[in-house]
């Protein structure tokens, strides 16, 4: 922290009870703001008090939504050390997004120099029970007071954090999830690969829709033809068929998840079947009736590793596993949280 100017809360938060905690409801004490002007470059780096925004109501983001984010998080070790996960890794596409967004990137060390900082200086934030953790939110917005449509010449970085526990109210627990055949996320060409705003907004017709039919999530298919994999919006998909992993590849439409690249070098290195391949849902329901689905899971950096119990589509559920958490979704789980609290050691160096 001390590479930046650092204005300390007059009025700290009360912080929440580790027990209570559920995803993204509470902020911490202190945020890290930067700016950019086109010809001068990303300036004024500094943490201040948290706080709301000002923003003249033409800003450009609050119209046409340029804006990229990402997710990552720090965990408390069983050893008390406060540990980040895969920082570069996110880093590295919070820039992707931002290329795509046509926005500027920001210098690898400066993001994550400002995780560290932002980190350190609320490190009291980082909650101690099992299954928690302190999410980092980092954010870029467009910050041009206009309304015509075109990249902003200014923006604003702001780095926020919030204490966590798990992104479903299930837990752990196996979540119901409904493959749409009438709501479509991305295209080729378009958004599906950037962390950008939109893409939430766009999601939250079909979620509520989902959430009336009782499933969780919604699982989408590719906008073309309808019927591959993509990707649940909150988390990639990975199904087990026989004792073969398929998970959709990353061909522009779906995000490349960091919790998904983790899992896939764990399972390699396993010396698992592991295929980054288009999959029809036709072919996951059928695995789904002759009993050859085996597992199916999400993955993603709010809902970890997270059991897919039952899949709807076109009014037909199957049941996964018996809707319990399969072995090798638990094993997965299990590895990478061990690496996470520090509790295994850390072959790929991801943690820091
Ligand atoms: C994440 O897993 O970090 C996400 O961004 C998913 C969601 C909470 C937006």
């Amino acid at each position: 922290m001390g590479q930046f100017p650092f204005t300390r809360t007059t009025t700290p938060k009360a912080k929440p009870a580790d027990d209570s905690l559920s995803f993204g409801k509470v902020t911490t004490d202190h945020m890290f703001l930067m700016n950019y002007e086109e010809g001068k470059g990303w300036f004024d780096p500094r943490i201040v008090p948290y706080g709301p925004l000002s923003l003249d109501p033409a800003t450009s983001v609050l119209h046409y939504g340029q804006a990229i984010f990402d997710g990552l998080k720090a965990f408390r070790g069983d050893d008390g050390q406060i540990r980040l996960f895969r920082a570069d890794r996110h880093a590295q596409r919070f820039n992707r997004s931002a290329k795509l967004m046509s926005m500027p990137e920001l210098p690898v060390d400066v993001i994550r120099d400002s995780f560290e900082a932002l980190v350190g200086v609320d490190a009291d934030w980082v909650p101690r029970k099992a299954g928690t953790s302190l999410y980092l939110r980092p954010t870029i917005i467009a910050t041009d007071v206009m309304l015509g449509v075109h990249p902003s010449h200014s923006y604003l970085y702001f780095l926020i954090l919030s204490p966590v526990g798990s992104y479903y109210k299930e837990g752990v627990k196996p979540v119901r999830i409904l493959a749409s055949d009438a709501h479509v996320r991305a295209v080729k060409g378009g958004t599906g690969e950037a962390k950008t705003a939109a893409n939430y907004a766009q999601s939250l017709s079909g979620q509520v829709d989902a959430e009336k039919a009782g499933y969780t999530q919604v699982l989408y298919l590719d906008g073309v033809h309808r019927k591959y994999l993509d990707e649940v919006g909150t988390m990639n998909i990975m199904v087990k068929i026989g004792d073969e992993v398929i998970t959709p590849p990353l061909a522009g439409t779906i995000l490349d998840g960091v919790t998904r690249a983790s899992t896939l070098q764990l399972m390699r290195d396993w010396g698992l079947k592991v295929s980054e391949r288009p999959i029809t849902i036709d072919e996951v329901m059928e695995a789904g009736r002759n009993g050859t689905l085996k597992e199916m899971w999400g993955t993603g950096t709010a809902a970890v590793v997270s059991p897919v119990g039952t899949l709807g589509y076109k009014g037909e559920d199957v049941t996964i596993n018996g809707g319990q958490t399969g072995e090798l979704t638990q094993k997965l789980y299990d590895a990478i949280v061990g690496i996470q609290y520090g509790r295994t050691n850390d072959p790929h160096g991801w943690t820091s």
